[in-house]
């Protein structure tokens, strides 16, 4: 029998049990079934869609019907698991209006089960649009710390909150994020210490990517975890399998093969009886090949 559907308060009954959360990403049907089948708890549609499946340079052209496109194949693969849709660039702290129509649209035309949103540090704008959505009934994830889609304004891709300051920033941050109605946050990018002051100050659960050991939960991108884009990959990244080169292995000897001669193989083909065979007449000549005319 399949396992039941996980909903937000299972994940938030997590945080005071102990019980640790995973969240991966997936932007297509089979990784997300394979997600699913491995009883990971959410699956997130990132925007990281652009750079590690869409080949763009950053995160910040994705677009909203892309994330829907994606984050509906998702959902068609998941049947335990949230499924949690990103926001992309520009399609939240616009407008409230605007802001609760785009989430909408993750929610209705995708079936995400949430919506998260990158809050860029000392914006008071994204609170309010945190507010506006949980206030529309959407549920919401925070993402603080490392928040690519500004990383140009943090100074590049680089870890947050080193210091006393921008530590305590992210920390009113995260009470912030609470304040405003988020079920959950991502903190990536930051300091074990930093990371641990945040879980133990907030009642959300959060979801640490680069951010030591002590959040409730962990997230990482799954192509990263897998090795699977031959690309740069961050620090805290542990690679699980390296499938690049499974799949690099598997390519060459299918082309060695085929080239060879030896694929596909008398068992990888079809055949036909051959008293039929013999009743095919070639176009333009008799039967079993003869030139028309010739056969009396
Ligand atoms: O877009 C994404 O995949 C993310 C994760 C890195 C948390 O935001």
């Amino acid at each position: 029998m399949p396992e039941a559907t996980l909903t937000i308060p299972d994940i938030l009954q997590r945080k005071p049990r102990g019980e640790k959360i995973t969240m991966l990403t997936a932007y297509d049907f089979p990784m997300a079934r394979l997600l699913d089948r491995a009883g990971v708890d959410l699956v997130l549609v990132g925007d990281s869609l652009g750079m590690v499946a869409l080949g763009y340079s950053s995160t910040v052209p994705v677009t909203l019907d892309e994330m829907i496109h994606h984050a509906r194949a998702v959902r068609r693969g998941v049947t335990r698991a949230l499924v949690v849709g990103d926001m992309p660039f520009m399609s939240f702290n616009v407008s409230r209006e605007e802001t609760v129509r785009n989430a909408g649209r993750l929610m209705k035309e995708a079936g995400c089960d949430a919506v998260k949103i990158e809050w860029g540090q000392g914006s008071g704008e994204s609170l309010d649009s945190v507010r506006a959505l949980t206030e529309a009934g959407i549920p919401v994830m925070g993402h603080l710390g490392l928040t690519p889609q500004t990383a140009g304004k943090l100074g590049g891709f680089r870890v947050q909150g080193k210091t006393a300051q921008t530590a305590q920033k992210l920390l009113e941050a995260a009470a912030g994020l609470e304040e405003a109605g988020c079920f959950a946050v991502v903190l990536e990018c930051i300091p074990s210490q930093v990371a641990r002051l945040i879980t133990r100050q907030v009642n959300i659960p959060t979801l640490g990517i680069g951010a030591g050991p002590d959040c409730d939960g962990q997230v990482l991108v799954t192509h990263d975890l897998l090795h699977l884009t031959g690309a740069f990959y961050p620090k805290f990244v542990r690679a699980f399998a390296r499938i690049d080169q499974r799949i690099l292995k598997a390519l060459g000897e299918f082309k060695g093969a085929v080239r060879s001669g030896k694929f596909p193989a008398a068992a990888e083909s079809y055949s036909m009886p051959e008293e039929e065979r013999k009743k095919i007449s070639r176009p333009g000549r008799g039967v079993r090949g003869a030139p028309k005319g010739t056969r009396k």
